[in-house]
């Protein structure tokens, strides 16, 4: 459904590319092969690359960064969405013994410009609060956020993983500038749909953006019963949608609900690009979309 859609605060389409894994494949990942996969998310419609100054043990903003400097094409073509916030204990941050949130305005503003620097870009297009953190106080995350938009850092700004409480209250510290709320949303997690994230960003024309949407991957490797009727449920399906293949059918099913989330690909197969954003074109049936909820809670609707 795209209701209302051009009246979104921010739209960065169906899909984004998702760089959480990139760097976990058994041979390093040349840059090279970094290129062909940015250009494959261009030629299926993706402009949105998704990352964050934690990804690959904050080593994934520098080899993204490396990648678009080396091809003026992909700089000027990709939306660019970091996210800041997290510190665990590693080489980068070696005054956390322990993780550890940070959202305080000093620190967003650190990471903003080191996320600016390692990219090579002068500006963020979505800079997101990777996690609430407990212990700052929202009025000083507005502050950092606000700095970065008013000296021309970010474009515009956002959240991952907030409640709804969390996210109004930033949100009206900050004038209703929340861009999206960055959410795990997939069959195997269904929280937005019962916590109110979606309904609260249909009432405030946000478009949210799921992460995880293959469950990171368990829908196919898992051997709960969940995953294994989703497999089963989604084989059977797919000769009905013209042999779909079962990720783009998973998308399908996470664009269907309203508040139509962008979903982020975490796939680390460039051909798994193109198939999977056949999805985005694939309208569920509302029988299939709930016989696929059904395959993954164990049970028709109450
Ligand atoms: N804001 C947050 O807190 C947060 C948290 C987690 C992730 N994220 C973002 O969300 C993005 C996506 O998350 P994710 O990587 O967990 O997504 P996902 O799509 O749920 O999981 C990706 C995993 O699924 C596997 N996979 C994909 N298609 C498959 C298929 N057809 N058959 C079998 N396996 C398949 C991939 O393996 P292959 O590589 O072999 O395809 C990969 O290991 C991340 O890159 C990151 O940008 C954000």
């Amino acid at each position: 459904m795209k209701e209302n859609s051009d009246h979104l605060r921010y739209d960065l389409g169906d899909f984004a590319y998702g760089t959480w894994r990139i760097l976990d494949g058994e041979q390093p990942l040349s840059c090279e092969a970094l290129v062909r996969r940015f250009h494959k998310c261009l030629e299926n419609n993706i402009n949105t690359i998704d990352t964050a100054e934690i990804y690959g043990d904050y080593h994934v903003e520098e080899a993204v960064g490396n990648t678009l400097k080396s091809d003026p094409e992909l700089l000027n073509r990709f939306k660019i969405v970091t996210k800041a916030g997290i510190n665990v204990p590693s080489r980068e941050k070696s005054h956390a013994s322990i993780p550890q949130y940070d959202s305080s305005s000093k620190n967003l503003v650190h990471c903003a410009e080191k996320s600016l620097r390692l990219l090579g870009i002068d500006t963020i297009d979505l800079f997101l609060v990777h996690r609430p953190d407990w212990l700052t106080h929202p009025e000083d995350t507005a502050r950092g956020l606000q700095q970065l938009i008013d000296e021309g850092k970010v474009r515009n700004v956002g959240v991952s993983n907030y409640t709804i409480y969390q996210f109004e209250t930033l949100d009206q510290l900050m004038d209703g500038k929340l861009a999206t709320n960055q959410v795990e949303f997939s069959p195997l997690c269904m929280d937005p749909l019962y916590d109110g994230s979606f309904d609260q960003c249909l009432q405030k024309k946000v478009r949210p953006m799921a992460w995880s949407p293959l469950g990171g991957g368990a829908l196919f490797s898992g051997k709960g019963g969940a995953e294994k009727r989703l497999r089963d449920k989604l084989t059977s399906l797919s000769p009905k949608y013209g042999e779909a293949p079962l990720d783009a059918l998973v998308y399908a099913w996470v664009l269907a609900v309203p508040a139509n989330p962008t979903v982020i690909l975490g796939t680390n197969k460039i051909d798994r690009i193109t198939s999977g954003t056949k999805g985005g074109a694939i309208q569920l049936e509302r029988e299939d979309w709930y016989a696929i909820w059904e395959a993954a809670k164990g049970q028709s609707v109450p």
